[in-house]
């Protein structure tokens, strides 16, 4: 049997990964700031990680939802200390896109609605739901395309209020900042406006996390900046280190009912240690701040390069705006072994492991500023 071909992807086979460093099968090594997609937060087999893990494994690594799960009552309870939504109740599941599927059915189920609104470059994931939140019309089939969905600019408060006003909506979507297309935030003013226009119209606010998450921005949750409440919040890649997780927190004005939700895998054994891992490690390592602070030297190194047309983000979620960027890119990694990410044609994405040191974001500034000099001389 062959794969089904979807994925344009490097022809590089990676075996190992320690850290912020990976190596493939023919003793490559690279520097990881691209996290696998903005999941690794604490780093390639973490010492804690693998032991929870491991653990795990030699006394249970899956039962179902069918029996009480004392792990996950230890993670929610984790999650809450650290996040500071000790009072939300926690859904868990397997993926981002579930996550956000979830969000949409317990908001349409709470208020009874349907309508959605969601900002214009938005991306939500690629299931039924949150294919159609997500603005790209090429990733939704005939099938996805039925759901009754409005996008607005970022940061459009009039246009906003103007939507929500007409009392028809179910859910307002944002993401904490976005990452597919080009690490864009909103604005404080624009999430306290939406929050309280969603108030008075019976509409719930949800915030997708699911890539600003779980201290990649320097704060938990990258809306906390804002001092906004989320009716709704979804986190799901940095959560598991790379082990799939995912999770919904829901406001205890929201109520539950049994059957209302429900998945075989989530929130299983294995899923629940790994993410109990990362959140200690979070807490050990003070990783909430050394986003920050390695985020801002790299911001600050970096922004003087002439060649540099933009540069924005918070914390370790960092997008460079550069002619050539995919030029950039593929020379970051066959000249220096350094994985980046991108976002639409012309932003480089930086999601590096919220662990990386200052050494490493050194190794990183001396690459790049060498692939521009030779790339804009050309
Ligand atoms: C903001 C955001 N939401 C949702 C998703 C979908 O997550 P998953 O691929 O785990 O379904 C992604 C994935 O990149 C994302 O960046």
């Amino acid at each position: 049997m062959k794969l089904f071909d979807v994925y344009s992807c490097y022809d590089i086979n990676l075996v190992n990964g320690k850290g912020m460093k990976l190596s493939d099968d023919k003793g490559n090594q690279y520097l990881d700031f691209y996290g696998g997609h903005g999941v690794i937060s604490i780093g390639h087999s973490h010492p804690h990680y693998m032991f929870r893990i491991e653990n795990q494994l030699h006394c249970l690594g899956f039962y179902s939802n069918a029996v009480k799960n004392e792990l996950q009552e230890k993670l929610a309870c984790k999650l809450g200390q650290l996040s500071g939504y000790d009072e939300y109740n926690l859904f868990l599941c397997n993926s981002g896109a579930e996550a956000n599927e979830n969000a949409l059915k317990i908001a349409s189920f709470h208020n009874q609605k349907s309508k959605v609104i969601s900002i214009k470059g938005a991306f939500h994931g690629r299931t039924g739901g949150a294919l159609s939140i997500t603005d790209n019309p090429k990733l939704s089939s005939e099938f996805n395309a039925k759901h009754n969905v409005v996008f607005i600019e970022m940061n459009d408060t009039e246009g906003m209020l103007k939507e929500l006003e007409a009392g028809d909506v179910s859910a307002v979507i944002i993401e904490g900042i976005q990452g597919v297309n080009g690490v864009f935030e909103p604005s404080v003013d624009f999430l306290k406006a939406t929050k309280s226009a969603c108030e008075q119209n019976g509409a719930l606010l949800i915030l997708d996390e699911i890539q600003s998450g779980f201290g990649r921005s320097g704060k938990f949750f990258a809306h906390q900046y804002s001092g906004v409440k989320p009716d709704i919040i979804t986190t799901a890649k940095g959560m598991g280190n790379g082990f799939p997780i995912a999770g919904v927190l829901i406001s205890p004005e929201i109520k539950s009912w049994k059957g209302m939700l429900g998945t075989t895998f989530g929130g299983n054994h294995l899923a629940c240690a790994a993410s109990l891992a990362v959140l200690e490690t979070i807490e050990e390592e003070k990783l909430l701040s050394n986003s920050v602070e390695i985020g801002k030297y790299l911001i600050e190194k970096l922004k003087d390069n002439k060649a540099i047309k933009a540069i924005r983000g918070k914390g370790l979620m960092i997008g460079i705006d550069i002619e050539n960027m995919s030029e950039i890119r593929t020379k970051l990694l066959k000249e220096h072994g350094i994985f980046t990410g991108s976002s639409g044609q012309n932003t480089l994405r930086l999601l590096p492991p919220l662990s990386i040191t200052k050494e490493e974001a050194d190794q990183f500034i001396e690459a790049f500023n060498c692939v521009l000099a030779s790339t804009c001389a050309a």
